[in-house]
């Protein structure tokens, strides 16, 4: 989603702002443009190509301040009227983040006062609005302020104005922003990324801060306008991790970095010989005490995990389990029970239907709110009172690979300890589950062998239209996973359904053009899967099974066999997602597609 850049040095930022883009290209944008103050002018150059394009275009723009922009479109087609920067009067130039609600309103009322409107977005409300209350007078730092006061929605947003060469502005709320501290230079972004080139030095807004950004110094504001300290911190963050290094993709690489991420995420826990809640917050063992059943919040792929935890939790701990779409669950009159642990699951922890359903279930009276998040300070993270965080690293490729399999990781963790703590987890199943998460890690490698294969099968889908997905229990939601995946960086129409429901509907499509993918763990559903299966085949679909050793389903005409290691348990979910991953990336290859930046998606969706 809409990626900022903003920089104040004693240097051209040009190239600074260039670099930051494309580190934010990842969140997914449409179209790009950055403005600097030059000799008392503002200079602007926009495109709606990619971050190259722009760069192309800036040859020979210079500037020691400027703004710069991604833009995801959500008011207005991708095209270059309706890129950021957008620019007042040739005075005041802004990049945002967000959306603004009122801008219907704003936007006649600043056409009534002569302002002339050249876009269609909601942003150039804002530079129209800042213009105003600077023209009469006020710092561009009051002028801001004076304008956010007027805006109801969310944002995120940078400021400059031709006549201050010296200030940028920015605020944020609701969206993401983040200010970078150097040597005599300042920056802004959306996320730290961005900065890597030029600080570690990072200091994460609050809700509602307004900063007044200079070279030597800058000051921060808060809602009620009072100045306030921020702790500058170091980002752990390393430069390497966001290089794309031997790896034609993000989404690749990250693929095959989950059984480090894996590790990574179960390293305390798996050098450790007893499970305790305090993985999850020095508050853990009293909040899982007080509570009788669990409610998880999410988006996209983040929601296929906490399907996924829901067999686990209700199975293991006996502990009633509910997993909402947080889009949905935000604007639900639902019942509140103050005995429930609110879990929200989010990779990159600013999403901003997870944030609003977090708040929502807060004000129908939820105490207990637990975030399993990969992004450390993200909001999220920040606004709940346990928290465990996922240790994938930075995730480019849009479609969520690591970030998954790191999540059901955690997830398993926070049912293992909820058992325990109920008595339902014996000293011994304690040791045994230790020991196969130590395991997880090679066994993640081990399906990883499967690539070279399943980039052969991939060939066969390419001409492909639809794709069913099938499983059942555990893995109805690695189903529903695979077919996201397919559908995000293919544009293969895909479905999942739990296979017993085939008959009751989707079995109608199935015919030799509409290849069926079915996960086949060697469980208590085996053999009703295998009956759903024939069903299938006597429809003349052809079937893609990706089998556990000793399922016994064997390769014949219009049946093709991937061959997964022998059955993992209550782990097998991670192991089984990994092949759909792998073969929704080598069809998105045969398709070429841009695999990591798939049309119209974000990485970070930080508007509703
Ligand atoms: C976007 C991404 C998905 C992701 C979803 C939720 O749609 O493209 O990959 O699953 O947001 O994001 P989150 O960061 O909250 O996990």
């Amino acid at each position: 989603m809409c990626g900022i850049v903003g920089a104040v040095a004693q240097r051209n930022v040009v190239p600074i702002l260039l670099e930051g883009l494309q580190r934010l290209e990842y969140r997914g944008y449409d179209s790009a443009g950055l403005a600097v103050v030059h000799d008392g002018q503002l200079e602007r150059v926009r495109s709606i190509g990619r971050v190259a394009d722009l760069t192309e275009k800036s040859a020979g723009t210079r500037g020691f301040i400027g703004i710069a922009h991604t833009r995801w479109a959500t008011h207005g087609v991708p095209s270059v009227r309706n890129a950021h920067p957008h620019i007042s009067k040739d005075h005041v130039a802004v990049v945002h983040n967000g959306i603004i609600e009122n801008y219907e309103v704003l936007r006649t009322r600043l056409t009534a006062a002569g302002y002339e409107f050249t876009s269609d977005t909601d942003t150039e409300v804002i530079a129209h609005l800042i213009h105003s209350h600077y023209a009469r007078g006020n710092s561009l730092l009051v002028a801001t302020q004076a304008s956010l006061a007027e805006l109801v929605g969310a944002y995120a947003i940078g400021v400059i104005a031709a006549d201050n060469p010296d200030q940028l502005i920015c605020a944020r709320r609701g969206s993401p922003l983040l200010l970078g501290v150097g040597i005599e230079e300042h920056f802004i972004a959306s996320d730290v990324s961005a900065l890597l080139p030029v600080t570690r030095n990072v200091v994460y807004l609050e809700e509602g801060d307004v900063v007044e950004v200079g070279r030597r110094s800058y000051q921060i504001f808060d809602t009620k306008g009072m100045r306030v300290e921020r702790t500058v911190q170091i980002s752990e963050l390393n430069n390497e991790s966001v290089q794309l290094g031997e790896y034609c993709h993000y989404m690749q690489k990250e693929i095959h970095e989950q059984p480090q991420a894996l590790a990574d995420t179960l390293e305390s826990v798996c050098n450790s010989q007893s499970l305790v809640p305090g993985i999850f917050g020095a508050e853990a063992a009293a909040t899982f005490a007080d509570i009788d059943s669990i409610l998880i919040l999410a988006c996209g792929t983040s929601y296929h995990a906490g399907l996924v935890a829901r067999y686990w939790l209700e199975e293991i701990t006996g502990i009633r389990c509910t997993v909402e779409v947080a889009s949905e669950y935000r604007y639900r009159i639902s019942v509140a029970n103050p005995k429930t642990l609110v879990v929200v699951i989010s990779q990159s922890g600013e999403t901003a239907d997870t944030q609003a359903a977090l708040n929502h279930a807060k004000t129908h009276g939820h105490i207990h709110t637990l975030a399993i998040c990969n992004v450390p300070e993200s909001a999220l993270v920040r606004l709940c009172k346990l928290r465990m965080l996922t240790r994938a690293g930075p995730e480019i490729g849009v479609a969520s690979t690591k970030a998954f399999t790191t999540q059901l990781a955690a997830l398993f963790l926070l049912t293992l300890i909820l058992a325990k703590q109920r008595g339902r987890l014996t000293a011994e199943q304690e040791q045994k589950h230790l020991q196969e998460l130590r395991h997880l890690p090679s066994g993640v490698k081990k399906v990883l062998e499967l690539e070279p294969q399943i980039a052969k099968l991939a060939e066969q889908f390419a001409s492909k239209h639809h794709a069913l997905f099938l499983g059942r229990g555990l893995h109805y939601p690695i189903a529903l996973e695979g077919a996201l995946k397919l559908k995000e960086i293919s544009y293969i129409h895909a479905e999942a359904y739990p296979a017993g429901e085939l008959k009751h509907g989707p079995l109608a499509l199935v015919d030799k053009d509409m290849p069926v993918i079915s996960v086949a763990p060697n469980d208590a559903l085996l053999e009703k899967l295998k009956s759903n299966l024939q069903e299938v085949r006597a429809r003349g679909g052809e079937l893609y099974v990706f089998a556990d050793a000793h399922t016994h389903i064997r390769e014949a005409e219009g049946i093709h066999i991937m061959q997964m290691p022998e059955h993992a348990g209550y782990l097998s979910p991670i192991l089984h997602t990994i092949p759909l991953q792998l073969l929704a990336y080598y069809v998105a290859l045969q398709k070429g597609t841009d695999v990591d930046k798939p049309r119209n998606l974000a990485k970070s969706v930080t508007v509703e």
